[in-house]
């Protein structure tokens, strides 16, 4: 079979693609130029703010944490989620993602697309946006994120969801994003669309792969974390015992010494 090519606007891609969450300008210079893609997803509403869903965070949200991690950010592309019920209509979305794009300076807008807001990614697209589209298991669907399952079990989920797929790629769509879209029907995708997919639950048939980065770093070991994340630190647990040396050493007035005060 013929090598996909992975193209993301102007950058050409040799292998897999790379994309982590950032809410923050620290981790935005930590992933800079170390992934892809850096997303500012509205995931920051459960990770950061510690919402039961996403379905609270607003624009002004989006656009305070978009802009401050994209102006620490000169060598990743960044896309910024569209909250929850910013783009419910056409005239809405093209005037929430235009105020999005020029708060943030965005490269690209992510919309969690089914088959009844598809027209929005021509809409959008025609007025320049680029747009990154999220299907599969679309998490601003859900209240409760326990009814979460993978979808594309079935013949007619499969198709659907590559029908989605390729109405995406068609209407203009830069990125196919995939959640929990199990392994065969993530391969059908991948393999009928000449944009990049990006997964997440998806499989390694994805062109690419994203996680939220504070999953990647258990920063809360104590959340649960579904099984397609895969933890590669224990950071709460080396923050823990920072915190714990900091208070010996402030009991044992070891904290601050000489070299930590102004003379
Ligand atoms: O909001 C987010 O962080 C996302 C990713 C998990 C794909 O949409």
């Amino acid at each position: 079979m013929k090598k996909k090519i992975l193209r993301v606007l102007n950058y050409n891609f040799k292998n897999s693609i790379t994309c982590l969450t950032a809410y923050s300008p620290a981790i935005a210079k930590i992933l800079d130029g170390n992934v892809n893609i850096i997303l500012v997803g509205d995931s920051l509403g459960t990770t950061l703010y510690g919402m039961n869903n996403c379905r609270n965070v607003t624009l002004d949200m989006m656009k305070i944490h978009g802009k401050a991690v994209i102006k620490n950010i000169k060598k990743s592309i960044t896309v910024v989620d569209m909250p929850y019920k910013s783009y419910t209509n056409s005239e809405a979305a093209l005037k929430n993602a235009k105020s999005l794009l020029s708060f943030t300076k965005a490269n690209m807008l992510k919309l969690e697309i089914n088959k009844k807001n598809i027209p929005l990614v021509k809409y959008l697209t025609s007025k320049n946006i680029n747009v990154v589209s999220h299907i599969g298991v679309t998490p601003q669907s859900f209240s409760d994120f326990s009814k979460i399952k993978a979808v594309g079990r079935t013949e007619k989920e499969s198709n659907d969801l590559l029908n989605l797929a390729k109405k995406s790629e068609n209407l203009g769509a830069k990125i196919i994003l995939l959640e929990c879209v199990t392994q065969k029907t993530a391969k059908k995708i991948t393999e009928n669309v000449s944009v990049p997919t990006i997964g997440i639950g998806s499989s390694k048939y994805c062109d690419g792969q994203v996680l939220v980065f504070d999953d990647l770093i258990g920063f809360d070991s104590s959340k649960f974390n579904p099984r397609f994340v895969k933890r590669y630190m224990n950071f709460d647990k080396q923050a823990k015992t920072a915190v714990k040396k900091f208070t010996k050493d402030v009991k044992r007035k070891k904290f601050p010494s000489k070299k930590n005060s102004y003379h």
